[in-house]
């Protein structure tokens, strides 16, 4: 079974880990765990099924404010008391481990989570920040491109919900 595991900087090698851009390879070895010290967000990695010390993807999570005024107008209303969204802000999986259906792996793992902490505190939406053109990758998935910003989507929690049950 494949499982996610909070980012442990003593049991992963972060210095190992390259996912083809710079920025994502720094945040994982120099940020992510200096950021979960200090609550602002958790990155879980996907460790390799016999190396486990190995990161084979990894994703970021924390809160956004919403943005409502560059959604469709039905979700404005719809969410107008709403100030927050759940944000998936890095994901990545390693250039070694690409195209094995990991990212699609991680990203359904995310938003599982993201749906469950919904479940207790009570957010519509979850945007996603898309580096390097991968917001198609998200559209795959029913992510919906922001008005104003194509390296910005979104999804709703309801959609999230539906798509797991
Ligand atoms: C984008 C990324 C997360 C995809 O992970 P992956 O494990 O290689 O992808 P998967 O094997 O899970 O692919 C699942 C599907 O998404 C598609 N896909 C993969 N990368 C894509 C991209 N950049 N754009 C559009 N579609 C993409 C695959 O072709 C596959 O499609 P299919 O269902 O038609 O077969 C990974 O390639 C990566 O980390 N890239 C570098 C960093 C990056 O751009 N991260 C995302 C922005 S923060």
């Amino acid at each position: 079974m494949m499982q996610s595991v909070l980012l442990d900087k003593v049991q992963h090698n972060l210095s190992r880990f390259d996912c083809g851009v710079a920025p994502l390879n720094n945040y994982l070895r120099l940020l992510a765990g200096q950021q979960a010290r200090k609550d602002n967000s958790r990155t879980f990695v996907l460790e390799d099924r016999t190396q486990p010390a190995h990161i084979a993807g990894f994703y970021t999570l924390t809160m956004t404010p919403v943005d409502l005024a560059a959604m469709p107008a039905t979700l404005q209303k719809k969410h107008q008391t709403s100030t927050s969204a759940g944000l998936i802000a890095r994901l990545a999986v390693d250039q070694r481990y690409q195209g094995q259906r990991l990212g699609e792996w991680l990203l359904v793992d995310a938003m599982q989570k993201l749906l469950q902490a919904s479940d207790s505190v009570g957010f519509p939406l979850v945007v996603v920040d898309a580096k390097d053109g991968a917001g198609l990758f998200y559209q795959k998935y029913g992510f919906t491109s922001f008005a104003d910003s194509p390296n910005k989507l979104f999804i709703t929690i309801a959609n999230i919900r539906a798509s797991f049950t």
